[in-house]
């Protein structure tokens, strides 16, 4: 077989589809956000960056950096090994002490990504509890939906947000077999909630263990930023919530928090946690500043909802197919992969604003999309110049493919 002939072919379908990943070579500023240096093939040239993460610019917050190079300069860059083998530092003992507290379980657990706590834990979980069932939203990460296909468990895939369905679902089980319903807070690509407090109920009526990824509400939803399960309420009802230090809180890693045994048994049988060298100590060093940082932020969080309200509020004005979500995340649906990327390349090159055009697997096919994420960091003026480029692109680009 000529091996890189198959590879090209199959990157050739991807980009006759328009959904060849291109990345854009940026080089943010901790001084100047959301501006970032575009590496771009003419040049380094400035832009506003309008797809991140980072929801409250907390990678450049001075004391988390300070956080970070002290730690680095106190203990190294790495942490030496798999926790098991010398990589367990103090402040990864810190770290899981913290966020426990914050989401008032009995402990947690680290992991090096988000991707990797869901992936471990829901395997581990599913394929450990004897003929364990799985239920899960259609809409849950990748990492999620990997982390269950590998316990090989029978698993139900129940429409986005409907209950009607789960409970159908649920009910053709024993209530005493094990269950474990899967699903996220806020979704990252809709930019809805998830019924959080009527999957309670189905979950205790049923009987079925609830595990819930909360890695785009953590930092901004709820008391002290615990998340959204926190906000309604309803955090002591879930027995994992799942979460990551590198939206909100600007630095990496993901975790798990739940009740003593549940947490030692991750710990104690999930490949992903065992197997691998553990977070840098100068990471978690920087996520326990970010976390306690954000516990006292009200005011960092009511700039950021002024700044969301604004850009719905001008986008209400406009021909924009955005959607008018309850959450900080703005999608825009252009439902082709093709015109996506356009659009998004005309946003780049003639504006000067970078937003990363999504398109499947990420979402179906039909529902690309731009994702907008304002932060408190970002100007009136820069949302105002924002809504006006959407809006005069998105006129010629919609007449165009009516012409
Ligand atoms: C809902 C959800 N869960 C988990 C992850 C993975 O988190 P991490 O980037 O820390 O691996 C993501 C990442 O985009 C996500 O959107």
């Amino acid at each position: 077989m000529l091996y890189d002939n198959f590879f090209k072919k199959e990157l050739d379908v991807l980009k006759s589809e328009g959904r060849y990943r291109v990345f854009a070579d940026l080089e943010r500023h901790a001084d100047r956000p959301p501006i970032a240096t575009w590496h771009s093939p003419d040049g380094n040239k400035p832009v506003v960056v309008w797809c991140s993460n980072d929801y409250m610019g907390m990678s450049h917050h001075p004391e988390v950096i300070q956080a970070a190079t002290q730690a680095a300069s106190n203990y190294g860059v790495g942490s030496g090994g798999t926790r098991n083998i010398s990589g367990t530092a103090h402040l990864h003992v810190e770290l899981e002490r913290t966020i426990a507290n914050l989401h008032e379980k009995e402990a947690g657990l680290v992991f090096t990504s988000g991707y990797v706590a869901n992936e471990a834990t829901l395997c581990t979980l599913a394929h450990g509890l004897p003929d364990c069932v799985a239920f899960c939203d259609e809409k849950i990460h990748a990492s999620m939906i990997h982390g269950i296909r590998h316990s090989r468990v029978p698993r139900h895939i129940f429409s986005h947000n409907n209950l009607d369905e789960l409970r159908q679902q649920l009910a053709k089980y024993d209530k005493k077999q094990p269950k474990l319903i899967a699903f996220v807070s806020v979704y990252s690509m809709e930019g809805d909630f998830a019924p959080i407090e009527e999957i309670c109920d189905l979950a205790e009526e049923y009987n079925a263990l609830t595990y819930l990824d909360e890695v785009h509400a953590v930092g901004i939803y709820g008391k002290d930023g615990a998340g959204l399960a926190n906000s309604l309420s309803q955090q002591h009802r879930i027995d994992v919530i799942q979460g990551n230090f590198a939206k909100a809180y600007g630095v990496v890693g993901g975790y798990i928090t739940g009740s003593k045994p549940l947490i030692d048994y991750v710990r104690s049988f999930a490949s992903g946690f065992i197997f691998t060298t553990s977070l840098p100590p100068m990471v978690a060093n920087a996520a326990i500043a970010s976390i306690k940082i954000l516990q006292e932020a009200d005011d960092l969080r009511h700039q950021l909802w002024e700044n969301v309200n604004l850009l719905k509020k001008l986008l209400a004005t406009t021909q924009v197919n955005y959607h008018d979500t309850p959450s900080h995340i703005v999608p825009i649906v252009v439902g082709d992969a093709k015109t996506c990327k356009d659009f998004t390349d005309a946003l780049l090159h003639d504006f000067g604003i970078y937003v990363q055009p999504i398109n499947y697997p990420t979402v179906s096919r039909g529902q690309e999309r731009l994702r907008l994420t304002v932060t408190p960091f970002h100007t009136k003026e820069m949302i105002h110049d924002m809504v006006n480029a959407l809006s005069s692109l998105w006129g010629k680009f919609f007449m165009k493919m009516a012409g």
